[in-house]
């Protein structure tokens, strides 16, 4: 199988700079040759760039660099479409999650070409549900789900030309929504485990119900993982530290689940801030989580049955 690797060094969406240098961190963490040991063709294109931008004002006077974000939300549609097209599974390098705004938009349109229903597995600390006119921070990273889902006051972003369907969205470890987050969710079918409802199940039960949908549907699915998903103190680089995320177990158990159902057909790694790591800490826990989706066990299960 094949992979191809997209630098995304976009920060314009986050408060704090830093996310500018995540898919270098990536890359000096080793993930373009854990793939490769793991048998995957890999194809890095480099980091993606934009020119510059005019500043552009906004009704809503928190947001900040909204010419400059939808620059990058425009172009990484156009990338992801492309390597989509051109992969079995591409890897977005972040960048801050306003990405995810560009990679799903592009790995949607592919796969309404291919006539497959696009399903998303959102693992996030935050639900990142604003529109342009509800964000009070004014960081864009707080709004791709809900462009994505077709809401109204977009037109700042590029054209959508294929919606997710929210009922097609799953998000696991939700922990922090402001209140225009949480009325919008109660208008909208998105299926949420926010971190009480995983303390409840585990991560296991709600997953392969998912996986399950989206087998059924004949779907593709699309992983955004961002790096507040997990624990602070396992993944500290990152500028919206939420306590009470993921586990370290928990987080590789999700992984290797997406592995074996093998359903996944993209995935953004967001949100890593290289400025406030430890050591490269996050970024090697990123590329062993990525590791485990791409088929790296501990042992071949097949032929380690004590039944
Ligand atoms: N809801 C908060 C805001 O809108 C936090 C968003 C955090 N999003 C993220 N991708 N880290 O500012
Ligand atoms: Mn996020
Ligand atoms: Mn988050
Ligand atoms: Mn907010």
């Amino acid at each position: 199988p094949k992979t191809i690797l997209i630098g995304a060094p976009i920060q314009s969406g986050a408060a704090q700079p830093g996310c500018l240098m995540g898919p270098a961190s990536l890359r000096t963490a080793g993930l373009p040759a854990v793939l490769a040991e793991l048998g995957w063709q890999v194809e890095d294109r480099g980091d993606l760039a934009i020119g510059a931008q005019a500043a552009r004002a906004h009704a809503n006077p928190a947001i900040h660099d909204l010419a400059e974000t939808a620059a990058w939300i425009g172009a990484l549609t156009e990338a992801a479409y492309a390597a989509a097209r051109e992969s079995d599974r591409p890897v977005f390098l972040g960048g801050d999650h306003a990405l995810a705004a560009g990679t799903i938009a592009g790995v949607a349109r592919a796969a309404a070409e291919a006539g497959a229903p696009l399903f998303v597995l959102w693992l996030d600390a935050h639900t990142d549900l604003h529109t342009l006119a509800t964000t009070e921070s004014g960081n864009l990273h707080g709004t791709p789900v809900a462009y994505l889902i077709g809401e109204e006051g977009f037109s700042d972003y590029p054209p959508l030309s294929h919606p997710v369907a929210p009922e097609n969205i799953c998000m696991m470890g939700i922990r922090s929504v402001d209140p225009a987050e949480r009325a919008r969710l109660r208008a909208c079918p998105i299926e949420v485990h926010d971190m009480r409802a995983l303390d409840e199940t585990g991560v296991l039960a709600p997953l392969r119900a998912f996986l399950a949908r989206v087998r059924a549907a004949g779907g593709r699915l699309h992983v955004s993982l961002d790096v507040d998903f997990l624990d602070p103190a396992i993944a500290p680089a990152v500028g919206t530290t939420v306590p009470g995320g993921a586990t370290f177990r928990e987080a590789h158990l999700i992984m290797e689940e997406l592995c074996d159902a093998g359903l996944v057909t993209s995935l953004d790694l967001v949100e890593l801030n290289p400025f406030l790591d430890e050591r490269g800490r996050t970024a090697k826990l990123l590329t062993d989580l990525t590791a485990s989706l791409f088929g790296r066990r501990v042992l071949d299960r097949m032929t380690r049955s004590f039944g």
